[in-house]
Order: structure tokens, then sequence, then C-alpha cells
């Protein structure tokens, strides 16, 4: 048998036998904790003899001792932080499916009509949605008396400055970034004072397009037009012009196309008409080249403009545009 080595009056060889045994026996947090208070704690006999320790060999001794101990309490300490293994789990049953989002309905469509414009040629042109009243009325030609400025229907924020109700700014932005001959095409948010009801929300997404060129006339603004309600809505769409004014065109025209559901006849989506109306367009007024500095002697151009909401309303049968801006699960997960 071995000589039980004391030192300073403790039996270091027993101190560490009971502090092991009950280290190994803690079987939870709380049971580690007491053993770490009890053998290694501030007033543990063993801080106390190392407090009153004069002699090196009995230092080393006592020393060591600490070492082993707070060796074993780190090992049990990883043991009961591993995890166990749960009896009850059967790791063979399926797991919970997560919901997968999607992209917003509108999203999906712009980014559609955007790869479309692309694939035309033209540059995707990021305008402001907030501008001056210069970029939304007054360098598009638009009188100072016209009844769109008015603070009715308009989102001032200065007298200077508005949300911007159209997308058509984009065009006099567009044009001053560049030399012509330009062709872009801009989409995003525009704010109309309106009352929130079915077919009306006072934030809704336009896309307009603007082409400059050299002899560019009203058969290309068609072509350009068929081959976008082509590419969107599929089959070979038809267009239609019917006269009509913005100040910023001369001529102007409202365009309509085939109807995608029935191709002409008449059904509920065209409401019995055949043709769906789309936008407004029309030849660059003169004006609004001269604005920007082009001499309109040289350059002529195209430019249409149509809301992304209704289309994307009629293309999935959305009967109300507020749907749109609930964010509701149900709703959005159809598409
Ligand atoms: N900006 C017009 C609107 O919001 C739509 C529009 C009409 C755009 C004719 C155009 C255009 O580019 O040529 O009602």
């Amino acid at each position: 048998m071995e000589k039980p080595s004391t030192v300073a009056a403790v039996d270091v060889q027993a101190l560490e036998r009971a502090a092991l045994g009950a280290i190994d026996a803690a079987d939870s947090p709380d049971a580690l904790d007491a053993a770490r208070v009890r053998y290694l704690g501030r007033r543990s006999e063993l801080k106390q003899a190392l407090r009153g320790v004069r002699d090196r060999e009995s230092g080393m001794a006592l020393n060591t001792l600490r070492t082993r101990l707070e060796a074993a309490l780190d090992a049990k300490q990883a043991e009961l932080d591993r995890p166990r293994a749960d009896p009850t789990f059967d790791p063979t049953l399926p797991g919970v499916e997560l919901a997968r989002g999607s992209l917003h309905p509108l999203t999906q469509l712009r980014r559609r009509i955007e790869d479309v414009f692309i694939g035309m040629g033209y540059e995707i042109f990021d305008g402001r949605e907030v501008d001056t009243v210069y970029y939304n009325f007054e360098a598009l030609n638009t009188p100072e008396a016209h009844p769109s400025r008015d603070p009715q229907d308009t989102f001032y924020i200065d007298g200077n400055t508005v949300l911007r109700t159209h997308t058509s700014p984009s065009q006099i932005r567009a044009m001053e970034a560049h030399e012509p001959p330009v062709y872009v095409a801009s989409l995003g948010r525009v704010y109309r004072r309106d009352t929130i009801d079915a077919t009306h929300t006072p934030v809704f997404h336009q896309v307009e397009a603007l082409a400059v060129d050299r002899s560019i006339t009203l058969a290309d603004l068609r072509g350009t037009m068929q081959a976008f309600a082509t590419a969107i809505f599929g089959g070979r769409r038809e267009i239609r012009m019917r006269t009509s004014f913005f100040p910023f065109t001369e001529p102007s025209v409202e365009f309509d196309m085939t109807c995608y559901v029935c191709d002409g006849p008449g059904c509920a989506v065209c409401k019995y008409s055949g043709w769906i109306e789309m936008g407004g367009a029309g030849e660059v007024d003169p004006a609004v080249l001269e604005a920007v500095g082009y001499d309109p002697a040289e350059w002529q151009g195209f430019a249409w403009g149509l809301g992304i909401d209704r289309i994307a309303s009629e293309r999935h049968g959305v009967p109300d545009l507020r749907l749109y801006w609930e964010n509701d699960i149900r709703f959005l997960s159809q598409f």
C-alpha cells in the first residue's frame, strides 16, 4: 500500500478520489456546478490549502491536483453538452417541409418585360420616383394649366417636387444621358392621388418605351408593340391604334391588342370586344426633343407607356388590385 501523501493537512489522494467521484457522478449541469463549487470553489478544501501552502513540494502537489480536477470538469462538461440521442426520435419519419417563397407576381412580370426589351436591343433605364415638376410635366410639354398637375391628382413634396405620376420623365432623363440614337425602356412605381378600390391604387407600376433614331415612324411603333405583345401574351397579337392626345406625343394614339384568350371573337376577358386596351403612345413631340437639345429635323422617336398591374391582372384573372398589396400568402403562393 502506498503511503498517502498528506500535504498541509490535506490528504491529496483522498481528496482527488472524492472529487473525481463527484464529477463522474454528476448527471446534470447543476450537479456538475455543485461539484465544481465544492472541490474547486473559493472556499473548497483545495483552494484553502493552496492559500496556506508554504513549501514548494506541497504547492506542486496541490497544483497538479487542481489541474487534474479542472480537466475532469471540462471533460464532464463536454459530455453533458453533447446532444443525446432521443430514444423517441424516429429518423425514418419524413421531415417537415419548409415553405418556399416566390417572387411577387408584379416582380415576375416586370422582369419578363425587361427581358423582352433587352431581347429587342433596348437598355433598361431607371428613372426617379421623386422627381421635379420640370421632368414630370414641363419637359414633357405639359402646360401649366394641365389638369394632371393639380395637387388633387399629384402628390407634391413641395412646390417643385412630386412623386412621379408616370414613367414618362424617364424619357427626358434617358435622352439627357445619351446622345441619339436612344432605345430605352423604364419600369417602376408611379403615384397618383386616387381613392383605393378594386381598380385604383395610389401606387402602381408602368413600363415606358422610347426609341429615338433617324426616320422613326408610326409603323416602327406598331411593329415594336406587336412584338412586345406577342412576347408577353403569346400567340400572334395584332395591334390597333386609336387617335388620342398626350402633351408629349404628336400624333398620339391609344393602342389595343387582340384578346389573347379568344383571339378576336370576344369573351369575358375582353368584355366581348375582341380587343384589350394596352396604353398610350405616339411620335415624340418635337418640343420634347428640343427640351433635351435633340434636333427634331434630324431625329424622330416613338414612345409608349402602359400599366403593368392591369396587365398582370388580365393575364392572371386577378379581380382586385388591392390583392397585390396585401401580401396574403394564399394569394401570392399561386404565382
Ligand atoms: N404617361 C402616360 C400616362 O401615364 C402614358 C403614355 C402615353 C406614355 C403616351 C407615353 C406615350 O410614352 O407616348 O398616362
